[in-house]
């Protein structure tokens, strides 16, 4: 028997990052849970490949720092109901490596890239009126820090900022807006050169779980599901954290 409460027909969903690893699993599950799903990456041919597994997906080739792009590709759906901004990229240095232009770039897709995302989907859901679910990816390393993550920590700790601002600010209008911080997710951002150091991390991560296993892309998207239907309709500026349990490891 399906929960209505999950149900998303007659919704539409724009999902960021839909190319590739969690971003395209919550593309295909919010498809399967019944929302016409708009998919947008920078990589065209990942996209496709999106396209081809769900139907009524369709597909914007941007880039999330493009404030412009972003708003051509919103204005252009039917309606917004739905906001997934999962589009992030890695960047690993000590604090004492760290250059203005890494920090620069990272920022750029991991927080402006958000924030325009979550500008304009706002903006369209209040324009509406009927409301809307906005969920963020922050990351496990806001509660953990860790060796080499300064760039990236830094802009996820931002994105929760925004999200219990934005949270906050939207409210009134039916607008929910929480974010979700996965621990140790398979996908290519966690590929490691071969397969025996991705065997040794991963099996070093899963130690620190007390589920004893790394995450998949579907976990993640099963609780972007929830926060994007109705199950979470008492759920706002919230971090859902899917990680296997780890608290604070290091
Ligand atoms: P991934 O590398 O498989 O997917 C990231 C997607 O974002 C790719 O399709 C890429 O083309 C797209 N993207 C990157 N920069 C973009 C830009 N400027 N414009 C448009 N698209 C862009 O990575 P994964 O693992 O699926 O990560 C998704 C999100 O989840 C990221 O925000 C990441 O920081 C976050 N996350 C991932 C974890 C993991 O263990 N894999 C853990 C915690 C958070």
């Amino acid at each position: 028997m399906a929960v209505k409460a999950y149900d998303l027909t007659g919704r539409t969903a724009f999902v960021t990052g839909a190319a590739s690893g969690i971003g395209r699993a919550c593309a295909l599950l919010l498809a399967q849970a019944g929302a016409t799903v708009h998919a947008a990456d920078r990589d065209a041919r990942g996209l496709e490949e999106t396209a081809t597994l769900a139907k009524d997906v369709r597909t914007h080739h941007l880039d999330v720092t493009d404030r412009a792009q972003l708003h051509a590709a919103i204005a252009s759906c039917e309606r917004l109901d739905v906001l997934a901004a999962v589009a992030g990229i890695m960047h690993s240095s000590t604090v004492l490596e760290t250059r203005d232009e890494d920090l620069d770039r990272v920022w750029d897709v991991n927080f402006k890239g958000v924030l325009y995302a979550c500008q304009e989907a706002a903006g369209r859901m209040i324009g509406q009126g009927s409301g809307g679910s906005i969920v963020t990816m922050a990351s496990g390393a806001v509660d953990t820090g860790g060796a080499g993550l300064l760039c990236y920590g830094v802009t996820k700790a931002a994105v929760v900022q925004l999200t219990k601002t934005l949270a906050t600010e939207a409210g009134p209008h039916g607008i929910r807006v929480n974010a979700v911080a996965p621990g140790w997710i398979r996908t290519p951002m966690t590929d490691r050169p071969d397969a025996t150091a991705q065997a040794r991390t991963e099996a070093s991560m899963a130690r620190l779980a007390p589920l004893k296993r790394v995450g998949e892309a579907e976990d993640i998207a099963h609780a972007v599901l929830y926060l994007a239907s109705d199950a979470s309709a008492f759920m706002t500026g919230q971090i859902l954290r899917p990680n296997g349990g780890v608290a604070m490891p290091w």
